[in-house]
């Protein structure tokens, strides 16, 4: 019977899968790097989240390891070289959580343009500070998307739906699929000069990082909102806090940092900044359906191979 641990906190339908599936299962997480190398060897199959990152030396004590499964998108956290140096296979989950995800923008895009959390902060330290908040509509308004994948289109459908124009960068986005979504493709330098709004929804590689740029922060619209709910690292922060303490971009929400946990950071305090931490898959419905979905594709690979 192959083994596998969890090494990470998930929902627990996940452990159950494994079970009915046959596997056998632990579940131990908090391990520091060194317990999870004094133990690893007694597992076929790693079931991560964020926390744990198996890197080359957990592989390389990984004498019995067929495969990695990240319950999530991003496989950032793996030494995916290492991985498939040792014939180690990494999967994740592409679609569980993409919708929570695309519901944690447009959620950050209306929190920007009106100032939600400190317009609440404010009202419950009882301010009433109701001449001090105007915000901006979003309808009519040009939302450019970078990056048109799973989560992007989802995004780029609910702004459609509450009348935004959208216009995405994504080299892989072929002209016919933008015209299903609805969505106009445009270059890069283009987005940045016509969107009101843009939202990343690219992975951190090298050709992506940093590539909401000080130059390129340059070439927006006076105004523009800036919201990050994909990857740390995509956006140059130092730039962004001096674009908005300049009043060039009205407003930033992020949800993810380049260094994380994000417990301080320049951007913290700066006006019209909105930030949370790494919120954008977590939600009863994506938890569980990345749980249910790295169990269900390990124990396939474990049991048949496929
Ligand atoms: C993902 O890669 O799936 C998301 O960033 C969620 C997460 O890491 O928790």
């Amino acid at each position: 019977m192959p083994k596998v641990l969890i090494a990470d906190k998930m929902s627990a339908a996940a452990t159950q899968v494994f079970k009915n599936r046959g596997v056998d299962v632990d579940v131990i997480t908090g391990l520091s790097k060194e317990e999870l190398i004094d133990i690893i060897a007694d597992y076929d199959g790693l079931a991560v989240r964020s926390s744990t990152r198996p890197d080359a030396e957990i592989i390389a004590a990984a004498k019995n390891l067929k495969v990695i499964g990240r319950a999530g998108i991003g496989v950032d956290n793996i030494d995916i070289k290492a991985s498939t140096d040792r014939g180690v296979v990494v999967m994740n989950t592409p679609f569980g959580n993409a919708v929570t995800t695309a519901e944690h923008a447009i959620a950050m895009l209306f929190s920007a343009a009106r100032q939600i959390p400190s317009a609440s902060t404010r009202t419950q330290n009882g301010e009433w500070p109701k001449s001090d908040f105007k915000g901006v509509e979003l309808f009519n308004k040009t939302l450019g998307v970078i990056g048109c994948g799973n989560i992007g289109a989802l995004v780029a459908e609910r702004a459609l739906g509450l009348k935004m124009k959208v216009i995405a960068f994504d080299p892989y986005l072929t002209p016919e699929r933008a015209v299903k979504l609805g969505v106009e493709k445009v270059e890069l330098d283009e987005l940045f000069q016509r969107a009101d709004a843009i939202t990343l929804h690219t992975p951190l590689v090298e050709s992506t990082k940093g590539i909401v740029s000080r130059a390129r922060l340059g070439m927006t619209k006076k105004g523009v909102i800036i919201v990050n709910c994909a990857r740390g690292g995509l956006v140059d922060e130092e730039a962004l806090k001096d674009a908005l303490e300049a009043g060039h971009v009205r407003a930033a929400a992020l949800d993810v940092f380049a260094v994380e946990p994000a417990k301080e950071h320049p951007l913290f305090g700066t006006p019209n900044f909105i930030a949370t931490p790494h919120l954008g898959a977590s939600t009863l419905e994506a938890q569980e359906n990345v749980a249910v979905q790295v169990a269900e594709q390990m124990a396939d690979y474990l049991l048949t191979g496929a």
